[in-house]
């Protein structure tokens, strides 16, 4: 017996020390190695954050061209792979799909767990981000029956994931013209930047308890995916959506409200509140202007941006959420972004979850380098029968 502290939930615990992100809630700040996401999201473009998370430090422009070259060099998965989608039911959920390929990516390649072999585990690092692109964008084309298309090396990553998921023979870049197709790239680029962090969340955790039995990092990181799916974590974005759409119009949200504040609405206000922003979250406060921005530049109107400003005016008046310091998250406005560049709904937490590879596996990398790394193993208390004789 022992005495242990009882934290359900992990309110209170730190299960780690970490150099990678840091949040405080009740500032609603957020920083990557130092730089806070929103300037960052400004200035950079997702590789160059990669290399920051991966590193520590900014690249210089000859470190990022290596850098660059490294990816491309990796971006196209093995032709045995695609038999894994073969297989695949056309509508097989795309986070089903997701956990089976990333999982499937160990057998293809092994890696020692050796913790000085930083080397290695750079390279397992930027396979990873590289190829998760491809992956996603197979996922969405399985969904449709259509073949593969394969990466660019005069296209960015954020250009690349686009034109793979959305090119044909007839359209060469995307279904509408450069100039949108150009701008679509520059809103999914902002987006990965701002999701590929954020410290001990669930599914973060869960890669750090995977990777820490000496579990090859894909199969830790697939397991993290798992974690990612739920609508209380990344799965929030798709649920804020049919939220929108069940109210419709602007007239019914104060009603919603009602429903949501007195639990009768059998739903919690998705993409507001979250575990540690006791403020609001700054990557929401980032894409409620570039949600606007993305569909200006698109030309399109889309009535569930309208809802989703009326429901924020009315609940950051309302006492119930004033009072337990609830505030938009970065789901609130991403979901309307990500539509109307064209990505449906079933596919937002597989677009969550390509952003976050960076961060789960630049976890992952950080935790087996460490000295004097453990296995990570909770214990529990017992509120079971007390010790008895079989009958
Ligand atoms: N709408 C209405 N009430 C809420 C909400 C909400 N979105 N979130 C929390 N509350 C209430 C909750 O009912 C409770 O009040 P009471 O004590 O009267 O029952 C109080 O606020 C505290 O809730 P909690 O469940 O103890 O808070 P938590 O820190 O465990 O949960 C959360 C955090 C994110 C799971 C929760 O706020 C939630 O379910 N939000 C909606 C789902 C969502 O948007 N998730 C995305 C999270 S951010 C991105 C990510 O991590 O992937």
């Amino acid at each position: 017996a022992g005495v242990y502290t009882y934290d359900p939930g992990f309110q209170c615990t730190a299960s780690c020390s970490s150099a990678i992100t840091f949040i405080d809630g009740d500032k609603g700040q957020c920083n990557y190695r130092g730089y806070p996401v929103d300037q960052i999201a400004q200035s950079s473009n997702f590789l160059e954050v990669s290399y920051l998370l991966l590193n520590g430090e900014m690249p210089t422009p000859e470190e990022m061209q290596e850098f660059d070259s490294e990816i491309k060099q990796h971006m196209i998965i093995k032709t045995k792979m695609l038999s894994f989608f073969n297989s695949m039911p056309s509508a097989a959920h795309p986070m089903a799909q997701m956990t089976s390929v990333v999982a499937g990516l160990s057998a293809f390649y092994p890696v020692s767990l050796d913790p000085k072999d930083h080397k290695q585990h750079m390279e397992a690092a930027i396979r990873m981000v590289a190829k998760m692109p491809m992956i996603s964008a197979l996922i969405y084309r399985n969904s449709l029956g259509l073949p593969a298309v394969y990466p660019r090396s005069d296209f960015t990553y954020a250009e690349n994931l686009l034109y793979m998921m959305f090119s044909n023979p007839t359209h060469t870049t995307f279904p509408q013209n450069e100039k949108v197709f150009k701008a679509a790239a520059k809103a999914i680029d902002v987006f990965l930047i701002l999701h590929a962090d954020h410290e001990q969340n669930a599914s973060t955790s869960t890669v750090r308890i995977a990777g820490s039995s000496q579990a090859n990092p894909y199969a830790a990181v697939s397991a993290g995916i798992a974690s990612l799916w739920g609508p209380a974590h990344g799965g929030a974005n798709e649920a804020v959506i049919q939220m929108l759409e069940e109210i419709g119009t602007k007239e019914n949200v104060a009603e919603f409200v009602r429903k949501v504040k007195n639990k009768e609405a059998g739903v919690r206000l998705m993409g507001f509140g979250h575990r540690v922003y006791k403020n609001y979250d700054p990557r929401a406060k980032y894409f409620k202007t570039l949600v606007g921005e993305v569909l200006d530049g698109m030309d399109i109107q889309d009535p569930k941006l309208e809802v989703a400003r009326e429901l924020e005016r009315i609940a950051l008046e309302d006492e119930y959420f004033i009072k337990r310091k609830l505030y938009p998250n970065v789901d609130f406005y991403t979901g309307i972004m990500l539509r109307a560049i064209g990505i449906p709904t079933s596919m937002f937490t597989v677009m969550f979850a390509l952003a976050r590879t960076v961060g789960w596996i630049t976890q992952w990398k950080e935790m087996v380098e460490e000295k004097g790394f453990r296995i990570s193993r909770p214990r529990q208390i017992y509120i079971g029968a007390p010790e008895r004789k079989l009958p």
